[in-house]
């Protein structure tokens, strides 16, 4: 079996021979994670992408991710361990689906999640990661309308935060968060009364959440709807002896590495997200020795891409 510290080695040589940067999203693999030069969550990533000085990313992710970085920096070579690494989110809104939309509102603002193809960002005016969304509608003036996609549940999100009725909310989901849901939320968050909960806002279950804190079955601050990143930063921050995580398991590696102190407990243990465990260290090894699979992006395409993105990682903190 590919692991350990002579595959650490081994990568980290590789990647320094290659002037490559590694980076891995929150949701892989602890070993993965543990080797890149860059952890993090899809915007911090993003921003890396832009202005890491190497000339080759291996992006340790799903593909939406690699694409973005290659959009953001088309001279450099973007690799993807395993190109076939996907996401059920990225797959509930095409290009002529857009389009569509678009043509039924004219005048409206499109606002699309980063767990898009290449393509939707290309008819996309901002783009958003699940940190920067409410920041990103925010800053589109209020009388205007938005048609923001694909996830329901982060689009419920933002409309609930900035209390925004011209907000038109695309009906996709990401179906590891979506199956998390308030039940096991509920029951968990009862078990544990002291515990903080941190929600990813792609779960469904965030709505859950609130009605459980209006019906007094958790008391309000309890309850923490976060990005992958900010779940980090809440972490090293917190005072709690316990925190509840709904989002992919993966998660729970970077807290505890950020909070050894805290007993963090995924809600759903068997969130896994199977795209992003298709980056295995065997592919990752692979990715460098072979130079593979190299993200491709339609240079015009990207360049429809590119303002939508790169107003993207300038918003939010
Ligand atoms: P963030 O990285 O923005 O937390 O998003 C999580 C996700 O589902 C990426 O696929
Ligand atoms: Fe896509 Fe969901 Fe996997 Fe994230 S966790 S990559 S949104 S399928």
């Amino acid at each position: 079996p590919v692991s350990g510290a002579q595959w650490a080695a081994e990568v980290r040589a590789l990647a320094e021979e290659r002037n490559a940067v590694i980076l891995a999203h929150n949701y892989q693999l602890p070993e993965i994670q543990d080797v890149a030069h860059h952890v993090g969550d899809s915007l911090y990533l993003s921003r890396i992408a832009a202005t890491a000085p190497e000339s080759t990313i291996v992006f340790c992710g799903v593909h939406f991710m690699a694409e973005t970085a290659k959009i953001l920096s088309p001279e450099k070579t973007v690799l993807i361990p395993d190109a076939a690494a996907g996401c059920s989110l990225a797959d509930s809104l095409t290009a002529d689906q857009l389009r569509a939309w678009k043509a039924e509102n004219p005048g409206a603002v499109v606002v699309s999640y980063v767990n898009t193809t290449a393509e939707v960002k290309a008819e996309t005016d901002i783009c958003c990661t699940s940190s920067n969304a409410v920041d990103v509608v925010a800053s589109i003036p209020a009388d205007t309308p938005v048609l923001f996609g694909p996830d329901q549940f982060l689009g419920a999100h933002v409309r609930r935060v900035l209390q925004r009725d011209n907000i038109q909310v695309w009906g996709g989901e990401c179906h590891v968060h979506a199956g998390i849901n308030g039940a096991q939320l509920a029951a968990t968050a009862e078990a544990d009364p002291e515990a903080d909960l941190y929600i990813h806002p792609e779960c469904g279950c965030a709505t859950s959440a609130l009605y459980l804190a209006t019906a007094g079955a958790v008391a309000p601050e309890r309850i923490k709807i976060l990005s992958t990143g900010d779940m980090v930063t809440a972490a090293k921050q917190s005072t709690s002896r316990s925190v509840l995580v709904a989002t992919e398991i993966g998660m729970i590696h970077q807290l505890r590495r950020a909070a050894p102190g805290i007993d963090f407990r995924p809600v759903n243990d068997r969130a896994s997200c199977s795209y992003m465990k298709m980056i295995t260290p065997e592919k990752v090894l692979r990715s460098l020795r072979e130079l593979r699979d190299e993200v491709v992006v339609d240079p015009q395409i990207a360049a429809r891409a590119r303002g939508a993105v790169e107003r993207m990682i300038a918003i939010g903190n």
